[in-house]
């Protein structure tokens, strides 16, 4: 066995230009970040007013390059890293309706509702349980009436217990990884197999099913409204978005 630390920070485990260079080599992130672009193009496009939008976990920016472009928006990227935090300061602060917070989403909150929230492979990187219940609780008490929360991240299929949850893992990395060494991309290659080991052992990397993201939601009063798709046919996994509002039931 591997002797691992504990994890503060995801920028411990990689560099963030390191990051940059790799991670949209990844299968389906560039399809799941052009579909978050499109979703959230659209609701901009069709509002009569100017829309407060926020990034959770901003990373290296990549689909942030893609949203900036979009008129009619305010942005909010909040990151808890520092050393993201840093890179997204020196790639965004130029533009005049971006404010880029070094805080965590799970105890920060707003001055103004939020109109859209959205996150890209942010949610397997928050611990599950009360962690995980605090973040989309801030999300749902800041969300505007009609407003939405756009979640994109890879999810494997249901799972019975743990023993089944690692078979699903290593078949969805498996997936991932072989892919990564056919096109030639060595190091996502890697960054991926060190990804599913941590995952394994439960640090720092968290993913799970829908069926799972289904209840957290529901604990934290949200609700889904869509689920689309960028994977796989076959049912190994994929990369989702998921889009949804607050719950009134309760
Ligand atoms: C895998 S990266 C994804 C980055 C980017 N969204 C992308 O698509 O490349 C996850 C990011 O979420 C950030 N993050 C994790 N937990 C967070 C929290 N509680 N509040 C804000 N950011 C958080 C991490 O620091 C990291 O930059």
């Amino acid at each position: 066995m591997w002797e691992i630390d504990k994890v503060d920070n995801y920028s411990e485990l990689i560099e963030p230009s390191f990051y940059h260079k790799i991670m949209r080599n990844h299968l389906y992130i560039k399809e799941t970040d052009q579909k978050i672009y499109e979703l959230i193009l659209e609701k901009a496009r069709l509002s009569s007013k100017r829309l407060n939008i926020c990034e959770i976990g901003g990373g290296s920016g990549a689909l942030t390059e893609l949203i900036v472009e979009i008129e009619n928006i305010d942005l909010i990227i909040v990151e808890i890293d520092i050393s993201f935090y840093k890179l997204l300061k020196e790639k965004f602060n130029k533009n005049d309706n971006v404010t880029i917070l070094n805080k965590d989403i799970s105890q920060y909150d707003f001055d103004n509702p939020v109109d859209i929230f959205y996150s890209m492979g942010v949610h397997h990187h928050i611990a599950k349980g009360k962690l995980t219940f605090e973040y989309l609780s801030k999300i749902k008490n800041n969300l505007a009436e009609e407003g939405i929360y756009i979640l994109g991240d890879e999810f494997i299929p249901a799972y019975k217990n743990d023993k089944e949850r690692t078979l699903n893992l290593i078949i969805w990395f498996s997936h991932i990884i072989e892919n990564a060494r056919l096109q030639g991309h060595q190091f996502l290659a890697i960054e991926e197999a060190r990804t599913l080991y941590y995952d394994i052992l439960g640090i720092e990397d968290y993913k799970n099913s829908l069926e799972d993201l289904e209840k957290e939601l529901s604990d934290s009063e949200l609700i889904i409204e869509d689920i689309h798709k960028e994977g796989p046919k076959e049912n190994i996994g994929g990369l989702y978005i998921i889009t949804t509002k607050k719950s009134y039931e309760k």
